[in-house]
């Protein structure tokens, strides 16, 4: 036993990888087409605005380099909670307001305020890895609901809530990605959005909104946010820069009760004293100058394009009686579920053909699940690859259903 085996803590004996961080060497083999992480195309930064607003470091280098406050750096913060009114459905004072380092670390902080190992914690399921993994790591177990076209079943929860609660357990939050769902692609109604704050409010159990993909809208009308159908500061809601500028920045934010926000600032200041400064006063300067609401259009034309390229490759070259899917209106993703073909196989067939995704086993906070379904990320490949990539993924389910 080595002298670090000794040393670890508890957490360690539970510690799960990532699986999408842990394919990353997969990913970077020569000649891997990859539809498997989850990042924005390269070619959608704006490299030349953002490099615009390295002015601010001239001009403001003095402030800029030194330590800022936990909370956020305060031009950005301003920005944030006027540019935000039209999704929240009202001004946001600084006090309900957090700066992050990425939306990853909204999670994260919120388990740090309200989170004890083993408290449960209500999500969608499948749900994004990345941050039920977070939530993994400080001791959550997960009460799980099914989603369908429009989103979480919301009408299962009364019940499984009545169930957990007789148990003795405690429910500490919901988890949602009510818009353009990581990995389904699914976006919640109106009808159930409504339903699910009703919910909240009854058991009063706290909603996090997890929303990094609602800008990222091709066609249809944005839909409220369970923030601004809240009226009793029950929704801590989390966006994020990283889809609609650059995951590069690591600037994201928390919009919330000012109590709840004040604990999180508060954990914040144990983990990473603040965000970067330099990062959130590059991207507020970018803000400022307008190219945020300027440049976000060409974004959402890119990928509006990009999914409408998958659509058709899918269309024209996978076994349409074994897999189906739903085309998603926005966000990163398709979501496939196969009729008779098990996930490893098309995995490890794909891999030998040098096409990558992830496998839908990931995405059950449980493990207990997805096992005929995978993810397909249509941000990051280029036109050609999209079309080599999903035909060779095609001859990988022809071939496995002949075998
Ligand atoms: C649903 C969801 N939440 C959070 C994140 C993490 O975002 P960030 O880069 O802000 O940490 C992602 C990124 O893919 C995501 O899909």
């Amino acid at each position: 036993m080595s002298v670090w085996e000794k040393l670890y803590s508890e957490k360690v004996s539970t510690l799960r990888p990532s699986p999408i961080r842990e394919m990353l060497h997969v990913i970077r083999q020569p000649g891997m087409i990859s539809f498997a992480g989850g990042n924005p195309d390269p070619q959608s930064f704006p490299v030349d605005l953002f490099y615009e607003s390295a002015s601010i470091l001239k001009e403001q280098g003095k402030d800029v380099l030194q330590y800022g406050t936990t909370e956020g750096y305060p031009p950005l913060k301003s920005f944030l909670c006027s540019w935000l009114k039209p999704r929240l459905g009202r001004a946001i004072a600084e006090d309900e307001l957090l700066i992050t380092t990425g939306s990853t670390q909204v999670v994260d902080l919120l388990c740090w305020a309200i989170l004890d190992k083993g408290d449960l914690i209500i999500t969608e399921e499948p749900t994004f890895v990345g941050t039920t993994l977070t939530m993994h790591n400080h001791g959550a177990q997960f009460l799980t609901i099914p989603c369908d076209a429009n989103g979480m079943l919301v009408d299962q929860l009364p019940e499984k809530i009545e169930k957990a609660l007789s148990q003795g357990k405690r429910i500490k939050f919901i988890y949602t990605i009510p818009n353009f769902h990581n990995p389904l692609g699914c976006t919640m109604s109106l009808e159930r959005r409504k339903k699910l704050v009703e919910i909240a409010n009854k058991y009063e159990i706290p909603i996090l909104e997890d929303d990094p993909y609602a800008y990222i809208r091709f066609e249809g009308e944005d839909l409220p946010t369970l923030f601004s159908l809240d009226q009793s500061g029950l929704v801590v809601h989390a966006c994020t820069f990283s889809k609609i500028l650059a995951p590069g920045t690591r600037v994201a934010w928390a919009v919330g009760n000012k109590e709840i926000i004040r604990k999180m600032a508060i954990f914040k200041q144990g983990i990473d004293l603040c965000s970067s400064v330099v990062a959130q006063a590059l991207v507020y300067e970018y803000c400022r100058k307008g190219h945020l609401d300027s440049y976000l259009p060409n974004i959402v034309d890119h990928y509006r394009k990009k999914r409408d390229n998958m659509e058709e490759c899918l269309k024209k070259y996978l076994p349409l009686e074994e897999v189906s899917w739903v085309k998603p209106m926005g966000g990163f993703f398709y979501w496939l579920e196969m009729k008779n073909l098990k996930t490893a196989d098309l995995y490890e067939k794909a891999l030998q053909k040098k096409v990558a995704f992830v496998p839908g086993e990931s995405f059950y906070p449980n493990q207990n699940g997805g096992k005929n379904c995978f993810r397909m990320c249509f941000t990051f490949a280029s036109p050609s690859d999209m079309d080599e990539g999903i035909k060779r993924l095609g001859e990988a389910m022809k071939e496995l259903l002949k075998s």
